[in-house]
């Protein structure tokens, strides 16, 4: 089972995947922000400037974050080997979480690639890119549809990472993208430690899978932490930022680490000085009254914060 444990100094505590010895600050970093951009093609080619996307990996680990998400298909292949530059050889305690399921079109698109083929040299490519020799965690991206969770049968290509985890290259498998029907048809094939949708202040579709999974101990990462693309704005979440004297993004933040102890962090930035903000709403506390005044941004009911279970 995963566990949750509180350190002092910092409100965010670690999490420990379930059945597993990797444990993770909940304050984590996402590297898709670390690829360039070329006209339309997002998250394409390398960023303007390397060596603030090499500060900003170093900064990130030196301030206690030992757990990034990334993927070779973010660049692709850049953010990778802009990860390696920064931090090869990596710290003992770093755990690095990748995706697979998607390759890039010359035309920047997200393109399904799920055969057995595309899905083995997805891992390779990773374990090349990074210089790691076994993944910590791989990721399986459903993509039924490319924006959002979609029914349809993940065995296939769940069963060729369960083979490569047989084989030593992968440590343990996590899920992106899916429904709670796919995430039990994935929990009879192999052991299943994290889920990746998206969810934020503004968008909370998974409520209930947050405190399913909670209660088994999965991880639950939410990608777009931050609103993605377009970083939240909204005149509840402005208020409680001024109240609480920090930033709408420190507030966002937090929100996540207060709604639930599995979830776990990723906010993504290409600058130090974001990073710096972001890495602060660890210390952040948001009384429970307040809770409510941010439920105003997704206009849903109050979600009382899950209980911890350690
Ligand atoms: N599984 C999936 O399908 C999936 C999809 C998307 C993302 N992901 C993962 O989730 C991670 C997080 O998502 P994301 O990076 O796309 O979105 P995000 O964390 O929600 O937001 C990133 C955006 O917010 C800006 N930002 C960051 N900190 C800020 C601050 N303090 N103040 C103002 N703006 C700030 C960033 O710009 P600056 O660079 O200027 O700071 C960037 O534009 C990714 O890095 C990736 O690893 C997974």
């Amino acid at each position: 089972m995963g566990q949750i444990e509180n350190q002092a100094a910092n409100f965010a505590g670690r999490f420990t995947f379930p059945d597993s010895s990797l444990s993770v600050d909940r304050m984590g970093y996402g590297a898709m922000q670390l690829a360039g951009r070329d006209g339309n093609k997002l998250v394409w080619g390398p960023p303007r400037d390397v060596d603030e996307a090499i500060a900003v990996l170093r900064e990130a680990v030196a301030s206690g974050v030992n757990h990034i998400d990334t993927s070779d298909f973010y660049g692709p292949h850049v953010t990778n080997q802009i990860i390696r530059k920064a931090l090869y050889p990596y710290p003992g305690d770093l755990v690095i979480v990748t995706k697979v399921s998607v390759r890039r079109g010359e035309d920047g698109s997200w393109i399904p690639a799920l055969s057995r083929e595309e899905l083995t040299g997805a891992v390779h490519d990773n374990l090349r890119n990074l210089g790691l020799d076994v993944m910590d965690v791989v990721n399986l991206r459903s993509m039924f549809n490319v924006h959002q969770p979609a029914e349809g049968s993940i065995e296939a290509p769940l069963t060729v990472l369960a083979e490569l985890q047989r084989n030593g290259l992968i440590r343990h498998i996590g899920l992106s993208n899916v429904t709670p029907a796919q995430i039990a048809e994935a929990r009879r094939i192999a052991p299943i430690v994290c889920i990746q949708n998206q969810y934020n202040l503004a968008h909370r579709d998974d409520d209930a899978l947050v405190a399913d999974l909670a209660r088994d101990g999965i991880g639950y990462v939410p990608f777009f932490p931050l609103g993605g693309f377009n970083p939240l704005q909204s005149e509840a979440l402005s208020g409680v930022a001024s109240r609480l004297d920090a930033t709408p993004m420190q507030v966002a933040l937090a929100w996540l680490l207060h709604r639930s102890p599995n979830i776990l962090v990723i906010p993504g930035t290409s600058s130090r000085n974001h990073l710096r903000e972001n890495l602060k709403a660890a210390t952040l506390r948001i009384p429970a009254e307040v809770l409510a005044d941010l439920d105003a941004v997704s206009g849903q009911h109050s979600a009382v914060p899950v209980s911890r279970h350690e």
